[in-house]
């Protein structure tokens, strides 16, 4: 038993921050964020918070889903910038949405979703649960430095959530980790104890773009390979392919070399920039709102990010 995704919801900040906004605060370009990055704009926080874009989210899953909410037995969050360090964003959903079922956060950067997903898939084969609530959800916006041009041009914010129930759907999911905190971290230290004869430490996000950029497009094309081949599937059977949105130029890479028909690749980054692990859900709700998904549809998905973490799946929709 693993399970089928029976509803999806996403939100987004009203502010739209595009590339000529960003040019007036950096030394930068709408020429070069659009062919070095495709993005061309991103909604940024200003009136909403992370936790209001969460709760949006999943309430919208969850009236897709039209599932009782009684029926929800877990939330698993999905962020590496919540509101809060404790309580976590998960418990902080349960309260407002006045369920009483266990929640909790993962850390897994970008590769959160993926991570949520595998998480819930032992929850169903120990058949201890009805539906779960995931909700991944990042406003990078609090934590890069708005001064450096090389990391403030390429993240966006947002939330999207998934409800699955019990079902067949989830085809094959594969996990990596890989220790490193050079090529992309977000440091929690503030040195504020009285003994500490430190100064305060920089906590801006920080990413060494090539190793991170040369990780990814390598690792976008082993796992989707691996998945694929794990679900026994041919690559004409894939319906959609639905890569992390971190660079265009990632996806063209790894497109080039994996031997997918080009029209099965979903992207939105050109609105939205990277939202962390926002993306995947989110791309997964604009293919369901609008219609496209069928019953049997086959989707890949395919995250990389902070840890430096891996998450790739196979998912069938039966929604
Ligand atoms: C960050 C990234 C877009 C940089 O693109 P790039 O083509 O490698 O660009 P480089 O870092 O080589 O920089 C090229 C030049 O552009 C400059 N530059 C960097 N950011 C710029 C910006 N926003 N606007 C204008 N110029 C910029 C650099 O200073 C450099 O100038 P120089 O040649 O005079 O030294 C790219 O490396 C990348 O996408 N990496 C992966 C990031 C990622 O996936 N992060 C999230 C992981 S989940």
């Amino acid at each position: 038993m693993s399970f089928n995704v029976i509803g999806t919801g996403s939100a987004y900040p009203v502010k739209v921050v595009t590339n000529d906004d960003l040019a007036g605060i950096v030394d930068t370009s709408d020429e070069w964020i659009r062919t070095r990055t495709g993005v061309a704009e991103r909604r940024i926080c200003t009136t909403e918070t992370i936790t209001d874009l969460a709760l949006e989210a999943a309430q919208k899953a969850l009236d897709n889903a039209k599932e009782y909410i009684e029926n929800i037995d877990l939330i698993i969050c999905a962020t590496i910038s919540g509101d809060y360090i404790t309580p976590s964003m998960a418990c902080i959903l349960q309260d407002k949405l006045g369920l009483s079922c266990p929640a909790f956060d993962v850390s897994a950067a970008c590769s959160g979703f993926i991570y949520a997903l595998d998480i819930a898939a032992s929850y169903f084969a120990r058949g201890t649960v009805r539906n779960i609530l995931i909700v991944a959800a990042d406003a990078l916006s609090k934590v890069v430095d708005w001064k450096d041009r090389s990391t403030c041009v390429l993240f966006g914010d947002g939330a999207a959530a998934a409800v699955l129930g019990k079902g067949e759907g989830l085809k094959a999911i594969k996990l990596s980790a890989s220790g490193n905190i050079e090529a992309l971290n977000l440091p929690n230290i503030r040195n504020v104890v009285p003994w500490v004869d430190k100064p305060a430490e920089n906590t801006y996000f920080a990413m060494n773009g090539h190793d991170v950029y040369k990780f990814a497009v390598s690792s976008m094309i082993h796992n989707v390979r691996e998945v694929v081949k794990m679900a026994n599937l041919s690559n004409e059977e894939i319906t959609y392919v639905l890569p992390h949105q971190a660079n265009i130029r990632i996806i063209d890479a790894a497109k080039r070399r994996l031997d997918i028909p080009e029209d099965r690749y979903y992207t939105n980054i050109e609105k939205f920039g990277n939202m962390s692990c926002v993306c995947i859900p989110m791309m997964l709700d604009e293919l369901n709102m609008s219609g496209k998904l069928r019953k049997g549809d086959k989707l890949v998905m395919s995250a990389f990010g902070g840890g430096l973490t891996t998450g790739a799946c196979v998912l069938e929709w039966n929604g």
